[in-house]
C-alpha cells in the first residue's frame, strides 16, 4: 500500500483525489499495490468535502510520517510549494508536481536533490496538461538528436482565441468561460501575457537540449495586443493566429526560446489544434517530426497526469528514473533579435513609407477594403529578416502589431 499526501486543494489536487478514488481499481493494478491519498494539506476549510476527514493545515505531519512515501504538489507558484517540495525531497519522499513555475524555475535544483536523496521528481502535468510529452521526451525519444520544440502551449489563451476567431466571442467573455471552465490561472495574467507558455517552452527546452533555460530571460509576448483585425488578415493570408512557444537549438549549439502570437499556415498540424486542446511538436535527427495533442487544461485532464506520475513513482521506489539538465553558461540563450524569420506587421502608417522601407510588397488589406480595418490601416507581411533589420525598417511606423510567421 502506498500511502500519498497532497498539497493543495484547488482544481487539480482536488482532481487528483477523485480520479484516485474513482479508478482505484484500475490504478491499484497498474502501480501493482493499493494507492490511497493519507492527508491533504490546505490553509482552507473544505467541511463539505468527501475528502474532509483528510485534510490538515500542519505540512509537518506529512513531513514526519514515514508512512507516506509520495508527495503530490498541486499548490502552484514557487513560495510554499518551493519550501513543501524541498523539504519532501528532503525527508526521503518522492513528490509529484503540476506546477510549470516551479519546474521551469526550480527544477534543476530540486532534481539535484532528488538524485542525492534517490527519490524521483516528476512533473508530466506541467507542460500539455493531460498530454504524455515529458516522459516522451526523457524516454521514447532519448535516441534522437533533438534541434526543434514548438507548440501551442496554454489552453487559456487557445480557447480565447479558437472562440473570437469561430463564435465571435468577445476577448473578456471568453476568458471568463475560460476561468468558468478551470482552464485559466489564479492570476489569468499568466496566461494572457503568455508566462505561463514560457515555462513550459523553457521546461521542453531544458528536457530537449540538456541545459536550463530560465523563464526570465526568454521575449515573451501574449495575446493581450491581438485583434480581430489580426486575426481576419492572417485568414485571407490563409494563415490562423495561435499564441506558440518555441525553442530550437542553433548550429552554434546556442538555444533560441520564445512565446509570441505566430501567423502560422492553415496546412500546418498545429492550425487544427483549437480550444483548449494543445498541441506540441517535436523535431529529432531520427525521428523526424512527432507531434503530440490533447486537453492541454482541466482539472481532470491535469490530474490524469498526475495520478500517473504517482503510479510511476509508485513501480520506482528504489529505481530513481533518471531525470535532469545542466546549468548554462551565460551566452548560452541566443538573441530573440537575431533570429531570421518572416514577420506579419500591421500599421497605421502609409503607403509611401511602407514602399520605402520594404519596397515593392503585396498588401494585405488597405484602408476602406475592410470594414473593421479603420481608415488608416494596412497589413503586410515582410521576406525574412531579423527583429533588429525589421525594427530599423519600422523606425517611425505606426506600428499596431508585429508576430512571426511560421510557414
Ligand atoms: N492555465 C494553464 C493553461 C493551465 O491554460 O494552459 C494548464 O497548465
Amino acid at each position: 500500500m502506498a500511502k500519498i499526501a497532497v498539497l493543495g486543494f484547488g482544481t487539480v489536487g482536488s482532481g487528483v483525489c477523485e480520479v484516485i478514488s474513482e479508478n482505484h481499481e484500475s490504478i491499484a493494478h497498474n502501480a501493482a499495490e493499493e494507492i490511497s491519498v493519507k492527508y491533504i494539506v490546505d490553509i482552507r476549510d473544505f467541511p463539505d468535502s468527501p475528502f474532509a476527514g483528510l485534510m490538515t493545515k500542519d505540512f509537518s505531519l506529512v513531513e514526519n510520517d514515514p508512512e507516506v512515501t509520495i508527495v503530490v504538489e498541486t499548490i502552484g507558484g514557487c513560495r510554499v510549494a518551493y519550501d513543501y517540495t524541498r523539504r519532501a525531497l528532503l525527508a526521503g519522499k518522492s513528490v509529484v508536481t503540476s506546477n510549470k513555475e516551479l519546474v521551469a524555475s526550480h527544477g534543476h535544483e530540486l532534481l539535484a536533490i532528488a538524485k542525492e536523496k534517490n527519490v524521483n521528481y516528476l512533473f508530466e502535468a506541467s507542460v500539455g496538461g493531460g498530454i504524455p510529452i515529458i516522459r516522451p521526451m526523457t524516454q521514447c525519444l532519448t535516441a534522437n538528436e533533438l534541434d526543434e520544440v514548438y507548440g501551442i502551449l496554454n489552453g487559456t489563451t487557445n480557447y480565447i482565441l479558437t472562440s473570437m476567431v469561430q463564435d465571435g466571442a468577445a476577448f473578456e467573455d471568453a476568458l471568463k468561460e475560460a476561468q468558468r471552465r478551470g482552464y485559466a490561472e489564479q492570476d489569468p495574467t499568466a496566461d494572457i501575457e503568455g508566462y505561463d507558455a514560457a515555462r513550459k517552452i523553457c521546461i521542453l527546452a531544458d528536457l530537449a537540449f540538456g541545459k536550463n533555460v530560465d523563464p526570465d530571460k526568454i521575449s515573451v509576448r501574449g495575446i493581450s495586443g491581438v485583434t480581430a483585425n489580426d486575426v481576419e488578415y492572417a485568414r485571407r493570408l490563409g494563415y490562423k493566429l495561435k499564441l506558440l512557444g518555441r525553442a530550437h537549438r542553433l548550429p552554434d549549439g546556442r538555444v533560441n526560446a520564445y512565446v509570441s502570437p505566430h501567423l502560422i499556415s492553415k496546412t500546418s498540424l498545429l492550425s487544427n489544434v483549437d480550444g483548449v486542446m494543445n498541441g506540441i511538436v517535436v523535431h529529432g535527427n531520427a525521428l523526424g517530426e512527432a507531434m503530440f495533442y490533447g486537453a492541454g487544461a482541466g482539472k481532470r485532464p491535469t490530474a490524469s497526469a498526475v495520478v500517473a506520475d504517482v503510479i510511476d513513482a509508485a513501480k520506482h521506489r528504489k529505481a530513481r528514473k533518471y531525470i535532469g539538465w545542466d546549468d548554462s553558461e551565460e551566452d548560452y540563450l541566443a538573441d530573440f533579435m537575431d533570429q531570421p524569420m518572416r514577420w506579419y506587421v500591421r500599421t497605421g502608417s502609409g503607403l509611401r513609407e511602407i514602399g520605402t522601407a520594404f519596397g515593392n510588397l503585396r498588401l494585405i488589406s488597405y484602408p476602406g477594403e475592410y470594414p473593421g480595418a479603420g481608415p488608416d490601416e494596412y497589413a503586410f507581411a515582410t521576406p525574412v529578416m531579423t527583429r533588429r533589420e525589421l525594427d530599423e525598417k519600422l523606425r517611425g511606423f505606426d506600428v499596431r502589431s508585429l508576430f512571426p510567421i511560421l510557414d
